[in-house]
């Protein structure tokens, strides 16, 4: 369902009636109702008055599609986009793209994900305009092992991307979550398909929370919006700003590797120093983490006081009490 002309007429100061909304869209009274039933169930603020008609109760910033081509064109981005109003997963939509041979590079963005992809199989929430959601995806002929450290590095880029926008001071938790004020702002999911030893489809994902709202709620760890630390920005310059710092980043990447961006990333390291628990397998051991290295690889003093090096894949952190 392509929300975007309905949301665009309910985002004006004045209410609308269903009659005004359903001559404006051609469509009946009645499927305008049932539309701003489906847009309230996304979990979008509509005022309703009696006599007067619908408009949104929060404005809510969209996509601009043909801002979104101009900023790239502007940018001498190779990236073809592909702009949705809603989408399972930009990750998943993002490697579908980048099986048609003529595809190279991509940008997908959605206002919303059905089911939007979190790290270790778990879901992330991107509730209509509420999140952003973006995937760049490009193809890579080289080994997958040069890979290694490459979801650090786009904290990095995404932390530098967000200071272009605004005053924040975001911290890093390893291997890749985006915090601020002790909780998650942004996440990163990086995949690979193909054949590992190239050429692959790389996937890089990052869904970053902008609006509180009570889509959110089913969200198991402590988490934060931009609108609660007061910041609002325009998503569609954020967003190509990130995509076309991914796109110069991924062949710098691929020559250099994880060490140009490991000094920047050890900086925002917000638990260096802290005791923590392991957790692999559902199996935890105590340590005190310390600095990444140059493969991004966190390093650990263990409880006999042994170093050791923790790679990423299907371990978590947690910080011990
Ligand atoms: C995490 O668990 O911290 C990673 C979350 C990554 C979410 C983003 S939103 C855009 C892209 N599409 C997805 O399905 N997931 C990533």
């Amino acid at each position: 369902m392509n929300f975007y002309p309905l949301v665009r007429l309910l985002s004006t100061e004045i209410f609308k009636t269903g009659t005004e909304l359903g001559a404006e869209l051609g469509i009946s009274r009645t499927a305008v109702w049932k539309q701003i039933q489906q847009l309230e169930q996304l979990g979008i603020e509509i005022i309703t008055k009696p006599q007067q008609g619908y408009k949104l109760a929060k404005s809510i910033n969209l996509f601009n599609e043909l801002l979104l081509k101009q900023l790239l064109i502007e940018n001498k981005s190779n990236l073809d986009l592909y702009l949705f109003s809603s989408l399972g997963s930009t990750n998943v939509e993002a490697k579908n793209l980048l099986n048609s041979p003529e595809v190279k590079s991509v940008l997908v963005l959605t206002e919303m994900q059905t089911a939007g992809k979190g790290r270790r199989g778990r879901t992330w929430q991107s509730p209509f305009g509420q999140n952003l959601a973006i995937t760049l995806g490009a193809k890579i002929d080289t080994d997958i092992s040069k890979l290694q450290g490459l979801s650090l590095a786009i904290a990095v880029e995404l932390k530098e991307s967000l200071n272009k926008f605004a005053a924040i001071d975001v911290g890093f938790k390893w291997p890749n979550d985006i915090y601020v004020n002790d909780k998650k702002l942004c996440g990163i999911l990086v995949e690979v398909a193909g054949d590992f030893s190239g050429p692959f489809s790389l996937i890089m994902g990052i869904g970053l929370n902008l609006k509180s709202s009570s889509a959110f709620n089913s969200i198991d760890q402590p988490y934060i919006c931009l609108d609660e630390l007061g910041i609002e920005f325009d998503k569609n310059l954020f967003a190509i700003d990130l995509a076309v710092r991914l796109e110069k980043m991924i062949s710098k990447f691929l020559n250099k590797g994880f060490q140009a961006w490991q000094a920047r990333w050890n900086k925002a390291h917000l638990w260096k120093d802290k005791q923590a628990e392991v957790i692999h397998s559902n199996l935890s051991k105590r340590v005190t983490l310390k600095q990444v290295n140059s493969d991004g690889a966190l390093l650990v003093i263990n409880s006999e006081g042994n170093e050791e090096v923790i790679n990423s894949g299907e371990i978590s952190l947690r910080l011990a009490e």
